[in-house]
C-alpha cells in the first residue's frame, strides 16, 4: 500500500472512532489504541508533510496567534428566541401557533437551552471551512482557528453531504471542566470564570488557538442555515438525526412531544435532572417539529414564531440594598439602580438590581438600608423581588425620584402614558450625550475602532463634542491632547474615524439614536428605503405601512426627522464624507420590473422559497409587504392552503398571483 493510501486510511478510521467516542457516544477502542493511531499518523505526517491536508485529524492545533478576529457575515441571520417565564406562556405561544395554524394538534420538538455560546459552522464539500459567532446576528466573529480545536466538531462531515451546509449550535464547557479550569486558574495566579458559560465565551474568543485547544469545550448542533441541499427531511427532528448521520453531535436529551402537555412534562424531566446534567441549561427549548408549518408561522423580528425558549426559575438571594443610584440613559430615561453589598446568585457576583421607574420602587417599597432579594434570570439584569419588610431600620423613609436630573439640573418629567421618568436636557445633559456617542461610535453602530468610552467621557467633559458631527472636526492636537493619548494614538483614532465614513445606511440609521429604532429596524427601514432623503419625507401613515414598524417607533421617526437640527447633523455628516453604497438602489433600477410603491400580502405555503425570502425579495425591488389585506393592498401571493385572506382579496377585487406567476414577477 503507498504511504498516501495507508495515510488516508488512517484519517478515515481515527474520524470513525472520533465519530463513535464524541457523536454516539459509544466508544469502540480503549484511550490508549486511540492514542496510538494518532501516534502513527502523526509520525507518518512528520516523515511526509507534503501529505498534511486541513482536515487531517492532526490538525486541530497549530495556528499562529491571530491580532484580531475578522468579521462574517452571516449569510442567514442567526436569529435567538422568544421567551416563556411561565406555563401561561406556553400556552398562549401554543395558541397563537394553533390559531395561525388552523390545528389543533401539533408535534414538538423539546430541547435543552444549552447556556453557552451559539456558534455557525460552515462546510464546504464536507471540510470545514469556517466558524463563527453570533455576534448581533447578521455578522459574527471569525473564529474558525478556535472552532476546529473542539474536539467533537468533525472536521470532515460523513457519508452523503450536500456541497454547502451550515450548522448552528452552542459552545458550551461541561461543568467538570469548568471546575478544573478554575482550579488551574487559581493555580496560576489568574482570574477565575464567574460560570461555564462566560468561560466558553472566554475560551472560544482567545486570539491564540493554542489557549483555545487547552480548554475543555464541547459543541451541540441545533438547527442548520445554509444549505444547498432542497431534498432535507421535513422535520426538525428528522434535520438533527441528518447531521448526526453528517458526524454533528447533537443533545441525547431532545425529544419529540406532543402538544403543550407533552412540552410541559419535558420541562419538569429536565429541570429534575437539571444539577445531574454534564452541562448547564437555562430552561428548555420547544420548537414545532414540522418544517411546513414553521415555514407558514414565519418570523417576528429577530426571533421565530415556531420556536420558543422556556426558561427555569430564576436564581435569587438576600442582600442589603446600601443605596441608590440615578442613572440617566441616552434618550434621558432616569433609571433608579440599586447598589447592594455584592452577593453571589447562581455563580454570578450581583452588586446592582435595576429598580426599573417611579412606579415600580413605590409598589415595593423599596428603601435605602432594606434586606432584600435579588433575583437575575439568564442574561437579564438582576432585579430586586421584594424587601424583608421584618428587617427594615424603623427610621427608613420612601425613595422618591428626584425632579431635576442629577446630572444637569434640568426639569425630570414623566409623559402620561410612560412608564419611565426623563431628563428634559436632551444633548445639554451631558449623560445624554455621552450615551448618545458612545451608542454612535459603537460597533454595531459607526464602529469607530478605538474611540472607546473612556475617550467619550473625555471629550464630552472637556465640552469638545457636543454632537456627533463634531467628532469629524477635531484636530491631531485635540486628540492628542486628551487624558493617556499621544500622537500615534491620535494618529489612531483619526485613522479610525476616516476608515469608518464608509458605512451602510442601516448602520448609520442605527447610529442616529431615533428612539426604538435597534439594529433590526434600521435594517429593516433601509431595505424598504433605497435613499435616506426617501425615509426623511415619508409620513407616520407612510412608516406604519411596513410590516414590523407599530405606530409608536413610526411616530418616533418622523419626529426625529421632522426635527431641523437633526435634519442639519445628518447634512454635516454627509458634507464631511459620511456616506453609503446606493447599491441596492441600482439594483432596483437595472431590474425590471421595478415593485417600488406596491403593497404585497403573502399567504399560505409558498413551495420554492419561505416567507423570508420572499419578503427580502420583494423589499429588494422596493415594494412593501404587509401583514394583513386592504384595499390599500396591490397584489395577493397565494401558496398552497391559502385561507381568509385569498377569500379577503377576492372580495376587494386584490390582484391575485399563484407562486409560479409571483417568481416570474421577481424575475428569478
Ligand atoms: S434555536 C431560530 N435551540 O439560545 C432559533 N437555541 O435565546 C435559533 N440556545 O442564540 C436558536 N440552546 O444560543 C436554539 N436547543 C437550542 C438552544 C438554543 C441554547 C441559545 C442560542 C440562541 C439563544 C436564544
Amino acid at each position: 500500500m503507498s504511504i498516501l493510501k495507508q495515510i488516508q486510511q488512517l484519517r478515515t478510521e481515527i474520524n470513525e472512532h472520533n465519530y463513535h467516542y464524541y457523536v454516539l457516544d459509544n466508544p469502540k477502542i480503549t484511550d490508549s489504541e486511540y492514542d496510538l493511531l494518532m501516534r502513527e499518523l502523526q509520525t507518518l505526517e512528520a516523515n511526509y508533510p507534503e501529505s498534511i491536508t486541513s482536515d487531517s485529524p492532526t490538525q486541530r492545533v497549530g495556528a499562529e496567534p491571530l491580532s484580531a478576529f475578522a468579521e462574517i457575515i452571516h449569510t442567514i441571520p442567526m436569529l435567538s428566541l422568544g421567551n416563556a417565564f411561565d406555563n401561561t406562556e406556553v400556552y398562549d405561544f401554543a395558541e397563537r401557533a394553533t390559531e395561525r395554524l388552523q390545528t389543533k394538534e401539533i408535534s414538538y420538538i423539546a430541547e435543552p437551552k444549552l447556556d453557552g455560546l451559539a456558534i455557525s459552522l460552515r462546510y464546504e464539500a464536507g471540510l470545514l471551512v469556517t466558524g463563527a459567532t453570533r455576534g448581533n446576528g447578521h455578522q459574527g466573529e471569525n473564529v474558525t482557528q478556535n472552532v476546529k480545536t473542539i474536539k467533537n466538531i468533525p472536521l470532515c462531515l460523513r457519508g452523503q453531504y450536500p456541497e454547502i451546509l451550515e450548522v448552528r449550535g452552542e459552545v458550551v464547557m461541561p461543568k467538570a471542566g469548568f471546575a478544573k479550569l478554575n482550579q488551574q486558574q487559581v493555580a496560576k495566579c489568574e482570574k477565575i470564570f464567574a460560570n461555564p458559560r462566560n468561560a466558553a465565551a472566554g475560551s472560544l474568543r482567545q486570539l491564540d488557538s493554542n489557549v483555545t485547544a487547552t480548554r475543555p469545550l464541547t459543541f451541540y448542533s441545533y438547527a442548520i442555515g445554509a444549505v444547498s441541499e432542497a431534498n432535507l427531511p421535513k422535520t426538525h427532528s428528522g434535520i438533527l438525526h441528518q447531521l448526526q448521520e453528517w458526524g454533528l453531535p447533537v443533545a441525547q436529551q431532545n425529544q419529540v412531544v406532543q402538544d403543550v402537555k407533552g412540552c410541559l412534562q419535558y420541562y419538569q424531566t429536565i429541570l429534575a435532572q437539571r444539577a445531574t446534567l454534564p452541562f448547564e441549561i437555562d430552561g428548555v427549548v420547544y420548537k414545532i417539529n414540522d418544517i411546513e408549518q414553521q415555514e407558514i408561522l414565519g418570523y417576528i423580528s429577530k426571533a421565530p414564531r415556531w420556536a420558543i425558549a422556556h426558561k427555569f426559575p430564576a436564581q435569587e438571594a438576600l442582600t442589603q440594598l446600601l443605596a441608590i443610584e440615578i442613572q440617566v440613559g441616552r434618550t434621558g430615561a432616569i433609571t433608579p439602580v440599586a447598589k447592594l453589598a455584592p452577593v453571589n446568585v447562581g455563580g454570578v457576583t450581583v452588586s446592582h438590581a435595576t429598580l426599573h421607574n417611579q412606579d415600580e420602587i413605590r409598589r415595593k417599597d423599596v428603601r435605602i438600608n432594606d434586606t432584600v432579594i435579588v433575583r437575575r434570570a439568564g442574561d437579564v439584569i438582576p432585579e430586586v423581588v421584594r424587601v424583608l419588610l421584618e428587617k427594615r431600620p424603623t427610621d427608613s423613609q420612601p425613595f422618591v425620584l428626584p425632579n431635576k436630573c442629577p446630572v444637569c439640573d434640568s426639569a425630570v418629567v414623566r409623559i402620561a402614558e410612560e412608564a419611565v421618568a426623563r431628563c428634559t436636557g436632551g444633548l445639554f445633559c451631558p449623560a445624554q450625550r455621552q450615551q448618545a456617542l458612545q451608542h454612535y461610535v459603537s460597533r454595531q453602530a459607526m464602529d469607530i475602532d478605538g474611540l472607546g468610552k473612556k475617550l467619550v467621557v473625555q471629550l464630552v467633559e472637556n465640552n469638545l463634542v457636543n454632537n456627533p458631527a463634531d467628532i469629524y472636526d477635531l484636530s491631531h492636537e485635540q486628540w492628542a491632547g486628551l487624558e493617556r493619548m499621544g500622537d500615534k494614538s491620535a494618529d489612531n483614532v483619526m485613522a479610525s474615524i476616516d476608515k469608518s465614513k464608509a458605512t451602510t445606511l442601516a448602520r448609520f440609521l442605527y447610529a442616529l439614536g431615533i428612539r426604538e429604532v435597534g439594529e433590526s429596524t434600521a435594517n429593516i427601514l433601509a431595505e424598504q428605503f433605497t435613499s435616506l432623503e426617501q425615509l426623511e419625507l415619508a409620513s407616520e401613515h407612510e412608516l406604519q405601512q411596513i410590516t414590523d414598524i407599530g405606530p409608536v417607533v413610526a411616530k418616533h421617526i418622523a419626529n426625529f426627522f421632522q426635527q431641523p437640527h437633526n435634519i442639519e447633523i445628518i447634512q454635516r455628516l454627509q458634507a464631511i464624507g459620511v456616506h453609503w453604497s446606493t447599491k441596492d438602489s441600482i439594483t432596483q433600477i437595472l431590474t425590471e420590473p421595478t415593485l417600488a410603491g406596491k403593497t404585497f400580502v403573502l399567504t399560505g405555503t409558498l413551495l420554492q422559497m419561505n416567507r423570508n425570502e420572499a419578503k427580502s425579495s420583494l423589499q429588494k425591488l422596493g415594494a412593501k409587504v404587509s401583514g394583513s389585506i386592504s384595499k390599500n393592498t396591490d397584489y395577493l401571493v397565494a401558496g398552497e392552503k391559502s385561507g381568509s385572506k385569498l377569500e379577503k382579496a377576492k372580495n376587494l377585487g386584490v390582484a391575485i398571483l399563484e407562486e409560479a406567476e409571483f417568481i416570474e414577477l421577481l424575475g428569478k
